[in-house]
């Protein structure tokens, strides 16, 4: 099957960029990008590409290249399938917040109701790709939803699960380390389907960079990325606090460990903990399926990734109200960064959230600089209308810090490196505190200025 029309189910972090770097590579496919939320849809095709509801370094010039060629946002979802040869889903799959499976498992209604589309308004014979992170396993619901229309249109199930990461999603997109494809591999028709995706892909990704495998395998492989990613931050951060004791450094015990090449340099980076949308949902999705086969040993490890990151991201906040004579109450302390990382205006599970949460809970005023994020997210991240006196959010850091009693580092921005330090000094109350929880801050040089500083990881 030759694919000259692309539809993709959901214009989220992924659907998005995803589409956008298939329809730049593939100028023949006319790829549509379909989603219920209007205002999502209306932000992708804002004039001003500076508006584009993702913050992505890179994706503006990509979405305007394309746009209204062969690329398109729009919300009407059963024009787009009906068209389209090859269909990827890629909705949110959140973490299940009723029934059973609660606080657990993976939400699937987004993923049935998409099936449930697609069979509706199908007509000719349709590839339907996952592109969401699921549960392994879920490719049989989804065709036997398929399969049960009763219209004789014949799909296919591919899952081709996304490995970008935020605020390198285009990188990643364009240079992936690996395509991972899992379809049907005992039939012809799959075999077809996984060569159709392989081709598009090919565009621009080398052959031995794609994978192909059972369908169960990929799903799994995407759970299991995420869990090892999120493992390695848990367990540097689980050194850090030895570091802290001990007075060993832990970027020097990171870099010393990640030269063994068996180790690897990367995602050693000691933080006030992970953020972002998937790691706590993956890995908890993981636990879930784990527990369901009876394997509760298995499910305890991989649970105790996660009670690590609590662990971190509690003693940051702990940390700052000890030193700060133990108690914060009506003491103003400056947040630099809300995102989850550096580079994207994603607040999902942030660290930022809970230690504010935490400080808030402890009566401190927090005010929040970040670069990217709108004062209305950090609002409705912290979600608890008693605190709306005690939070603030400015658009200048220099703002945020007078008269602070200390500043947190929450985010990497890079540019928190070059701001004024002395200038900041200044003006801040005394004794002035700076917690980094990102490591990135030349603390020789703040303790010279006269800041009293407390690194992540440092004795
Ligand atoms: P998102 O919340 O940013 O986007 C999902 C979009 O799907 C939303 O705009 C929502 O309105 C839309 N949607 C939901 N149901 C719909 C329906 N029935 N019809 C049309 N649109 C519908 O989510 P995301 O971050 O893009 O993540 C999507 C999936 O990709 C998740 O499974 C996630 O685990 C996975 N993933 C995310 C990342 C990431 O960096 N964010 C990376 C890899 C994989
Ligand atoms: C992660 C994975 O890296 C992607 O491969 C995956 O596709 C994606 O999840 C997903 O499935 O959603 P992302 O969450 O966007 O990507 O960003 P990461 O770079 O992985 O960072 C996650 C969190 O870990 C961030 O809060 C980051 O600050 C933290 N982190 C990362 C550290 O604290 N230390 C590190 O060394 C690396």
């Amino acid at each position: 099957m030759k694919i000259e029309n692309i539809c993709c189910i959901g214009a989220g972090y992924v659907g998005g960029p995803t589409m956008a770097v298939i329809a730049q590579k593939c100028p023949d496919i006319k790829v549509t990008v379909v989603d219920i939320n209007s205002d999502r849809i209306a932000a992708w095709n804002d004039k001003n590409l500076k508006n584009l509801p993702v913050f992505e370094p890179g994706l503006d010039n990509i979405v305007g290249s394309c746009r209204d060629k062969n690329l398109f946002f729009t919300t009407e979802v059963d024009k787009a399938i009906d068209e389209a040869h090859m269909i990827f889903i890629s909705v949110n799959t959140p973490t299940k917040t009723y029934g059973k499976g609660k606080g657990m498992a993976a939400d699937l209604k987004y993923i049935e109701l998409c099936a449930r589309q697609i069979a509706k308004v199908a007509t000719d014979d349709k590839i339907v790709v996952e592109k969401s992170t699921l549960p392994v396993r879920t490719a049989s619901a989804i065709k036997s939803i398929l399969d049960n229309t009763g219209s004789g249109v014949k799909f296919q199930i591919l899952s081709n699960p996304e490995f970008l990461a935020e605020g390198t999603a285009i990188e990643d997109l364009l240079h992936p380390d690996r395509v991972l494809i899992g379809g049907d591999t005992s039939t012809k028709e799959g075999n077809n389907a996984m060569k159709a995706l392989v081709e598009i892909y090919s565009n621009w990704v080398s052959q031995e960079r794609i994978l192909t495998t059972n369908v169960w395998s990929s799903e799994l492989s995407k759970l299991t990325a995420n869990a090892f990613l999120a493992q390695r931050v848990s367990s540097i951060n689980a050194m850090s606090v030895i570091c802290e004791k001990t007075g060993a450094d832990v970027n020097e015990v990171a870099k010393a460990i990640g030269m063994d090449s068996r180790i690897g340099p990367k995602f050693l980076k000691s933080s006030v903990g992970f953020g972002g949308s998937c790691f706590q949902k993956d890995i908890l999705n993981l636990v879930y399926i784990a527990k369901s086969y009876g394997l509760n040993e298995v499910a305890d490890y991989w649970e105790q990734v996660i009670k690590m990151n609590d662990y971190q991201k509690n003693r940051f906040s702990d940390n700052i109200v000890s030193t700060l004579y133990n108690t914060v109450a009506g003491k103003k302390i400056a947040f630099f960064g809300w995102a989850f990382k550096k580079d994207t205006n994603d607040t999902r599970e942030s660290p930022a959230i809970q230690v504010a949460k935490n400080l808030l809970n402890e009566q401190a005023y927090v005010e929040v600089f970040d670069p990217k994020v709108k004062s209305e997210q950090v609002f409705k991240d912290i979600n608890n209308n008693n605190s709306e006196d005690l939070l603030k959010v400015k658009k200048n850091p220099y703002q945020v810090a007078d008269k602070a009693h200390a500043i947190a580092i929450l985010t990497e921005w890079d540019e928190f490196m070059d701001y004024d330090w002395q200038k900041i000094y200044d003006s801040m109350l005394k004794p002035a505190f700076v917690f980094d929880g990102r490591g990135i801050l030349d603390t020789n040089k703040l303790e010279n200025i006269g800041f009293v500083c407390y690194k992540i990881g440092m004795g």
